[in-house]
């Protein structure tokens, strides 16, 4: 090589070595950060100020042009970045280049009881809206599962608040890498959509600490999320939004939460309390988050005019308003401001194979007699696929989750792509229509004409498949509205006794992200739940159906027999839905599984319930002691063996439960779970740990948390109902 073509290869190296450190160098440290906020602080007029703390527009807040300082863009929602909505109402704007990836709903996320792989959809959905130049990304949902009617119960994570701990972080993580802020929500005691906008939660403070709060506190804390939103309803009488507990005290007190409290759509009420009670960004007023608006009534917002009036008066000091400035400039700093984000993806093949994974991992098997799935995918057989969920976009509707996919593979695609050599058939079944209790059903549809169509099609078939659940319509599975009855709407219970009349040899799919009610389970082969699961759906389903993937999904729910098996249903309309002014949450602690264990209640399948195609036996179960003492691990390590005839993923699940307690407990609380591949023929050994202070429980004499000593019970298994050991410890 010659000496000039050297030394131009010598300069260059220089050159990207200064830039590379320069970058580096960029990466802002936290302190770094504060410096920055405090000298830019010190430029901004009081009228700048309070213009950062409101929207300027439906999805955005205003920057500081003179300073350089840009807009603050947010977006919906956790299972993928929403189609851009148009400046000043909600209304699509009908752009071509919002298309994205639609991930499975997070019900789906929750059930795959796999943490990495909730960091590997906080990744690839953080990269969509970095690519799409959204600063928040309006997502995760962490709200508890109290009742099986919850309009949005397919947004959240279940009835757990272990599990739902330990997915959501991950999966903050994964979005705040790209330079996006999460912005986990609704906080707090959003558990239903019926009255959301005003109705007050009264709830014991032990259950608010040990049920409600932790997935949040865990988003703080371990997952350092950015930002939270806060919820529609009232918590003892004053709007969670500005809420002096839940924001001043626990958030911005006892977690040190750092972000930025941004309203939901519609959700502040009051300048005073929004000032002083820890909202930083009002957002929506004059709107319920789904219809209505006031148009371009920015500047009377609460956080706007009056609150600026408020301050110039000093009614309200202006270190009040700095610290909403200080924090939504660290937000800045941490997404639009900073120097080491990327670019985003979007569309690409590895977000789609992201989605297809978490997809055939989610989804469970909850019956299979005979190994009736899976369905040999060579074989030449005729297949009845029946049901409007086989063939309906479920990535629309639903709310503000909903989304504008470039891809959406129906489970009729899905199968017809896998199944080359059988004969599918497929029937609609039953129709929605916009909803069935607008009693208005799409004109096309002769109601009796489907149902006949599918009994025909069922009796020539050697399998049926039949593709139910509930769907995104208002009403179901859907924002700002609760269901109003426990079981299969659309007439499809009916519908399937129909189709066993003439083929006992059928499987239900559903499609919901809720319990419900299935009085023909004992009459079919097999059911499968399959959540919503966006734009691989009918792949991923296929994959599971076809035995390409063995199902390794666990219920984050559990599904009841009958709705007042429930717990928030025990308790009269006090409880649920309330008497539109106020509900008593009178279950207390005992929610989900931790009420059908302590009161002994069967549920018709059971919290962490999900069957494998192959077998797995836990053995070898044990402690490495039997007494602790507090801040001390115990580590529970057992074998898992694959008796069957798949490799498998298999979840062992620890629950804990105190024999002798001063209080009410639960008998058992979900305190660790693995995943773990077992090979067939193999056996592989897990270690879960869990720290005794996790024993504790929120004393209300105290207003802490109190550790007991004594006897504990640690139940090994892999479903709350399926406990393979218990073992006797004590804690001194
Ligand atoms: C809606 C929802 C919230 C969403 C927001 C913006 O009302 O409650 O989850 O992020 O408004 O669409």
């Amino acid at each position: 090589m010659k000496n000039s073509k050297k030394i131009c290869l010598v300069v260059v190296c220089c050159v990207l070595f200064f830039f590379k450190n320069n970058i580096q160098a960029q990466q802002f440290s936290e302190i770094q950060i504060n410096a920055k906020i405090d000298s830019v602080l010190s430029l901004l007029t009081l009228e700048e100020k309070v213009a950062m703390c409101h929207a300027q527009s439906k999805f955005s807040t205003p920057g500081v042009g003179r300073l350089g300082i840009p807009e603050v863009w947010m977006s919906d929602g956790p299972h993928g970045v929403r189609g851009e909505i148009n400046w000043d109402d909600w209304g699509y704007a009908g752009w071509t280049n919002d298309y994205i990836t639609a991930f499975p709903a997070l019900t789906c996320l929750a059930a795959t009881f796999n943490p990495s792989i909730a960091k590997a959809y906080g990744i690839s959905v953080g990269e969509e809206a970095k690519y799409r130049e959204k600063d928040v990304l309006l997502g995760p949902g962490v709200n508890i599962y109290r009742t099986p009617l919850n309009g949005r119960n397919f947004e959240y994570m279940g009835e757990d608040p272990f599990l739902a701990s330990t997915m959501v972080v991950p999966y903050i993580k994964g979005v705040q890498q790209n330079g996006v802020a999460a912005c986990v929500k609704h906080y707090a005691l959003n558990n239903q959509e019926l009255w959301r906008d005003h109705i007050s939660v009264e709830v014991s403070e032990r259950a608010l600490y040990e049920i409600y709060l932790p997935a949040f506190k865990a988003a703080v804390q371990q997952g350092h999320v950015w930002s939270i939103m806060g919820a529609y309803n009232q918590f003892r009488g004053q709007h969670t939004t500005h809420n002096e507990m839940l924001m001043n005290k626990i958030l911005k007190e006892d977690w040190a939460f750092d972000g930025v409290v941004i309203s939901d759509w519609g959700s502040t009420h009051n300048t005073k309390e929004a000032a002083l009670y820890g909202l930083d960004m009002e957002m929506g007023t004059g709107t319920d988050g789904l219809t209505t608006s006031t148009q371009n009534a920015y500047d009377f917002y609460y956080l706007a005019n009056p609150f600026l009036k408020m301050l110039k008066e000093g009614t309200i000091e202006e270190a009040v308003v700095d610290d909403k400035v200080r924090r939504i400039l660290r937000l800045m700093y941490r997404t639009n401001m900073s120097n080491n984000s990327s670019f985003g993806r979007i569309n690409n093949q590895e977000h789609l194979d992201v989605a297809r994974k978490i997809a055939g991992e989610g989804i469970v098997l909850l019956k299979n007699k005979n190994s009736f799935f899976p369905i040999n995918p060579n074989k030449e057989i005729t297949i009845a696929i029946i049901g409007e969920n086989a063939t309906k976009s479920l990535t629309v509707g639903g709310g503000s989750s909903e989304l504008k996919a470039k891809n959406e593979i129906s489970p009729l695609e899905g199968l017809k792509n896998r199944y080359k050599n059988a004969t599918i058939i497929h029937a609609k079944g039953y129709a929605s229509g916009p909803s069935q209790y607008d009693r208005v059903v799409e004109p096309t549809d002769d109601l009796e004409n489907l149902k006949k169509e599918a009994i025909e099609v069922a009796s020539k078939a050697d399998v049926v498949l039949f593709f139910g659940g509930l769907n995104k319509n208002h009403l179901q599975d859907c924002e700002g509205g609760d269901r109003q009855s426990f079981g299969l709407p659309f007439g499809q219970d009916e519908l399937i006794d129909e189709i066993l009349k003439v083929n006992a040899n059928t499987g239900v799919i559903l499609v919901s992200g809720n319990a419900v009610e299935m009085p023909w389970v004992d009459n079919v082969s097999a059911v499968m739940q399959t959540w919503y699961l966006g734009s691989e759906a009918g792949n991923a389903m296929a994959d599971v159906i076809s035995g390409d993937v063995n199902p390794s999904g666990k219920l984050p729910f559990s599904f009841p027999k009958k709705l007042t098996d429930n717990a928030a249903h025990s308790f009269g309309e006090m409880s649920y839905p309330g008497d539109s002014i106020t509900q008593y949450y009178k279950e207390g602690i005992l929610v989900g599984y931790r009420w059908h264990e302590t009161k002994k209640i069967k549920p018709l399948f059971a919290f962490g319930e999900g069957l494998s195609y192959t077998n797995f036996e836990i053995s070898n179960i044990g402690t490495a002691k039997k007494t602790y003492s507090k801040d001390e691990e115990i580590v529970v390590s057992a074998t898992v063996s694959n008796t069957g005839n798949f490799d498998g993923l298999e979840v062992v699940q620890i629950y804990v439960g105190k024999s002798k307690s001063k209080v009410e407990r639960a008998l058992k609380e979900l305190k660790g779970f693995k995943k773990i591949m077992v090979k067939k023929g193999e056996s592989e050994t897990v270690e879960i740990s869990i720290n005794v202070n996790d024993l504790a429980f929120y004393d209300e004499t105290i207003s802490d948390w109190n550790l007991e000593k004594g006897g504990y019970v640690i139940y090994v298994g892999n479903a709350s109902n399926n406990i393979s050991k218990e073992i006797k410890i004590s804690i001194q």
